[in-house]
C-alpha cells in the first residue's frame, strides 16, 4: 500500500498542532510533514510526544516563500495538503492588518501554485465561519454554505480572500480542493490571547477577565478534537470542490462562557471587568453543520463536557501556558487592554 504523504501547514499552532498529533497517532502508515514558521503563535514543545516518530517530520519555513514552497512540494510529492497556517487573531488584525494579507492571502496563493505545479489529490483549506460576517440575535438563523461572504474584520477579509483564491484555482485550473468553515474552537494548546484560554489563565492567576462591551455577543463553540475529526472526514470523503461548514450547535454569549469557567474554577464573578468593545465586533455566529453531518460526522463533546476537559487540561499543563504568558505576551496584553 502506498504511504500517503500529508503536508500540514501551521502544525505548530493550536488547531494544526492538535491535528498533527491526531494524524500521527491515527495513521501510522501516512507520512505527516508539519510546515510552520514558528511565529509568536507556534511552538514545538507541544509535540514532544511525537518527535522522533517514524511518520512525523517538521520543516520550518514561511508559506509565502515561493522558492522554498516549490522545493518542498517537488521533494515531498504530497497526496494531501491541509492548510491551517495563518495569522488568526482578530484583535491583532485590527492593529496590524498587513501581515494578515501577506500570510493569509499571499501565503495561500503560493501554496496553491506549488500544489498546481507538482500535483496533489486534495488541498483542504481550513477557513472560518467569520467569512460570512455576522448574524443577528434571531436564534433560528444560521450560516449555511450558501450564505454570502461578507467579512467585517481585516482577519476575516484576509481569510475570505484566500477562500476565493482556493475556489478560483479549482474553477480555473481544476485543482482538487475543499474549503472548511468552522466555528470557534477551544481545547488543549489554545494560545491565551483568545477568550477561553485567556479567561482560564487569568482566573487561575487571580486576575481580572476583560469582557468586550456588554458580553452579549454570541459565538458557537466546538472542541478542537471534534474539528480534527471533521477535517479528517472532509480530507478523505469530501466531494471535490465543495465547501463544508463545521459546528456543533453550542451557542453561548461571551458572558456565559466566562461565567462557566469562573464557576468551574470556584472563583468569584467579581473578576469580570467590562472593557471597551472591539471595533466592528460581530454580534453572533452560528453554524448549520447539516451538510457535514450527512457525510457522517458528529461531534463528541458538548460545551459542558468540552469546557470541563479543557479547564482540567490547563490545570495540568500550567508550565505550557505560564511560559507563553511570561514573555513578549505581557507587552501585547498591556498594549491591548491597559488593565
Ligand atoms: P494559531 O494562530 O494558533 O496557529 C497558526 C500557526 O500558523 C502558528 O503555528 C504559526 O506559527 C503558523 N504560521 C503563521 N504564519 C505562518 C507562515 N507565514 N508560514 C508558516 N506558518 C505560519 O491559529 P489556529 O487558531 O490554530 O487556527 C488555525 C487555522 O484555523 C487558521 O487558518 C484559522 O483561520 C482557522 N480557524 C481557526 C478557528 C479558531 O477558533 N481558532 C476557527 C476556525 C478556523
Ligand atoms: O469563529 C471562528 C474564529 O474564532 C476564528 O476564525 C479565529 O481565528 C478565532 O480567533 C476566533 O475568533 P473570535 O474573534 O471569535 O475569538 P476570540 O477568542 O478573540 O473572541 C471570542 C469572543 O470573545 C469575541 O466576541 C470577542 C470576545 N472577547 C475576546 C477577548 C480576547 C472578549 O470579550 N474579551 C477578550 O479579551
Amino acid at each position: 500500500m502506498t504511504r500517503k504523504k500529508v503536508l500540514v501547514t501551521g502544525g505548530a499552532g493550536f488547531i494544526g498542532g492538535n491535528f498533527v498529533q491526531y494524524m500521527v497517532d491515527k495513521y501510522p502508515h501516512y507520512d505527516i510533514t508539519n510546515l510552520d514558521l514558528l511565529t509568536y503563535a507556534g511552538d514545538l514543545t507541544k509535540h514532544s510526544g511525537i518527535e522522533g516518530r517514524e511518520n512525523y517530520r517538521f520543516v520550518k519555513a514561511d508559506i509565502a516563500d515561493r522558492d522554498k514552497m516549490m522545493d518542498l512540494f517537488q521533494q515531498g510529492q504530497f497526496h494531501y495538503v491541509v492548510h491551517f497556517a495563518a495569522e488568526s487573531h482578530v484583535d491583532r488584525s485590527i492593529t496590524d492588518p498587513g501581515i494578515f494579507v501577506k500570510t493569509n492571502v499571499l501565503g495561500t496563493q503560493v501554496l496553491l501554485d506549488a500544489a498546481k505545479a507538482y500535483g496533489i489529490n486534495k488541498f483542504v483549506h481550513v477557513s472560518t465561519d467569520e467569512v460570512y460576517g455576522e448574524l443577528d440575535f434571531d436564534p433560528d438563523t444560521f450560516f449555511t454554505e450558501e450564505t454570502p461572504i461578507q467579512p467585517n474584520s481585516p482577519y476575516s477579509a484576509s481569510k475570505a480572500s484566500s477562500d476565493l483564491l482556493v475556489r478560483a484555482y479549482h474553477e480555473t485550473f481544476g485543482l482538487p480542493v475543499n474549503i472548511t468553515r468552522c466555528s470557534n474552537n477551544y481545547g488543549p494548546y489554545h494560545f491565551p490571547e483568545k477568550l477561553i484560554p485567556l479567561t482560564i489563565s487569568r482566573v487561575l492567576n487571580g486576575q481580572n477577565v476583560p469582557v468586550y462591551g456588554d458580553g452579549g455577543n454570541i459565538r458557537d463553540w466546538l472542541h478542537v478534537w471534534d474539528h480534527c475529526s471533521a477535517i479528517d472526514l472532509v480530507m478523505h470523503e469530501g466531494a471535490i470542490g465543495e465547501v463544508y461548514n463545521i459546528g456543533g450547535h453550542n451557542e453561548r454569549t461571551n458572558l456565559e462562557v466566562v461565567k462557566t469557567i469562573i464557576n468551574a474554577l470556584n472563583q468569584s464573578e467579581d473578576l469580570i471587568e467590562f472593557v471597551k468593545d472591539r471595533p466592528g465586533h460581530d454580534k453572533r455566529y452560528a453554524i448549520d453543520p447539516s451538510k457535514l453531518t450527512k457525510l457522517g460526522w458528529n461531534p463528541k463533546y458538548t460545551f459542558e463536557t468540552g469546557i470541563s476537559q479543557t479547564v482540567e487540561w490547563y490545570l495540568n499543563n500550567k508550565s505550557w501556558w505560564e511560559r507563553i504568558i511570561s514573555g513578549e505576551y505581557q507587552n501585547y496584553f498591556d498594549k491591548q487592554y491597559g488593565i
